[in-house]
């Protein structure tokens, strides 16, 4: 199966140029390793109508699977998974409690991570940590799940 991706990376300094992203290009290159297409890439600051003007364009491209990294936490400017959830379709628990089982085996601070997966428009979106090695950690536990979770994604009616 065709797995196209769109991978948005959430930071404010990243969007500020203050520093390079790096886990937008991780995310990247493990894509491209599980088979997958890299269609859009975005980097954008942690405001809940940013993310989701950009999840909306993602989807509205064609991208089955959104990845979206960083602003999963709780300093003061985390939104992530409440710019998700107040437009998701459903959440998919068993995404978030598998990243953050397996990550605390990695380190206790994964129990900081709000990591969710959920269906926006007819997309499949993970919300990943923002550290690049513990996207493609949370990325890698789940990805098994990814190629049906997907399908079932894109087959579901929407309404115009
Ligand atoms: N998960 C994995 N697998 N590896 C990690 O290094 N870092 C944690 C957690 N999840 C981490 C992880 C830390 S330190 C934080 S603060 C939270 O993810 C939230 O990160 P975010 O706010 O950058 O999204």
């Amino acid at each position: 199966m065709r797995i196209t991706v769109g991978i948005i990376t959430i930071s404010d300094r990243a969007a500020a140029g203050e520093y390079d992203d790096l886990g937008g290009p991780a995310l990247k290159d493990a894509a491209q390793k599980y088979g997958w297409q890299v269609l859009a890439e975005a980097v954008v600051s942690d405001e809940i109508s940013r993310i989701q003007e950009t999840l909306r364009s993602f989807s509205d491209q064609g991208c089955g699977l959104i990845l979206a990294t960083g602003g999963t936490g709780i300093a003061a400017r985390d939104v992530t998974p409440e710019a998700i959830r107040a437009m998701m379709r459903v959440e998919l628990p068993g995404f978030g409690e598998t990243m953050r089982r397996e990550s605390m085996k990695i380190t206790p601070n994964a129990i900081l991570s709000r990591s969710l997966a959920a269906v926006v428009e007819r997309s499949l979106v993970l919300a990943l940590p923002g550290k690049p090695s513990g996207a493609v950690e949370c990325l890698g536990f789940v990805a098994g799940a990814i190629p049906h979770a997907v399908a079932l994604a894109q087959s579901v009616p929407t309404s115009c």
